[in-house]
């Protein structure tokens, strides 16, 4: 009696150990809890770095359209001349007599793509005929408005760097203009009708 008695006990020793150490080689229900906390902390982490890395890079390469567009200076029309077409950055460079401005190629009508007239010296829109001074000021037709412009930087051979952001044009001044930068990401609206 008193052995089998023994051998019970050894049995249910035995069996308690065994659940201790099933206890021990699991986590408990607090470690789960800071593993479920730890991973969501480094999704969080790694999701603010994702973006910051989003918004911290340019979303344009320099020469792609949406990006910025750098010209020499030799580039640039001279003064009351035909302006230039850069179809890649759907923009014309104009030098008129109040500055030099960039343009964008598109009618503020319903999108077409005015060309330039070298005999009536205008814009001229295919689709449903306004036209445009050279400047980009509407002159007559259905467009709502001159042509939009671009932001510009001109830097100058004597080291003067002049920005507008407003898309007015920048006096030159009997300066020599070194580079030309066009933010074709930032478009202004042309000027309103009798401006
Ligand atoms: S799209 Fe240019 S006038 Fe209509």
């Amino acid at each position: 009696m008193a052995t089998a008695t023994k051998q019970r006990s050894a049995i249910v020793d035995k069996a308690q150990k065994k659940e201790v150490a099933v206890e021990v080689a699991g986590p408990t229900r607090r470690e789960f809890l800071y593993y479920i906390w730890g991973a969501s902390l480094l999704m969080f982490l790694g999701q603010s770095t994702a973006f910051f890395i989003w918004f911290a890079l340019p979303r344009f390469r320099e020469g792609e359209f949406g990006g910025v567009f750098v010209f020499d200076g030799s580039e640039v029309p001279a003064q009351g001349t035909n302006p230039t077409e850069i179809p890649a950055g759907r923009l014309w460079m104009a030098n008129t007599g109040e500055g030099f401005l960039a343009l964008y190629a598109v009618c503020t009508h319903l999108g077409c793509l005015p060309g330039w007239n070298e005999n009536t010296f205008r814009f001229e829109c295919p689709c449903h005929g306004s036209r445009f001074e050279l400047n980009g000021d509407f002159i007559t037709g259905p467009a709502p408005r001159g042509l939009d412009r671009y932001s510009v930087t001109l830097v100058f051979t004597n080291g003067e760097v002049v920005a507008s952001t407003d898309g007015e044009p920048i006096p030159l001044q009997g300066r020599e203009i070194a580079e030309v930068r066009v933010d074709t990401g930032a478009r202004i609206n042309g000027p309103p009708i009798g401006s």
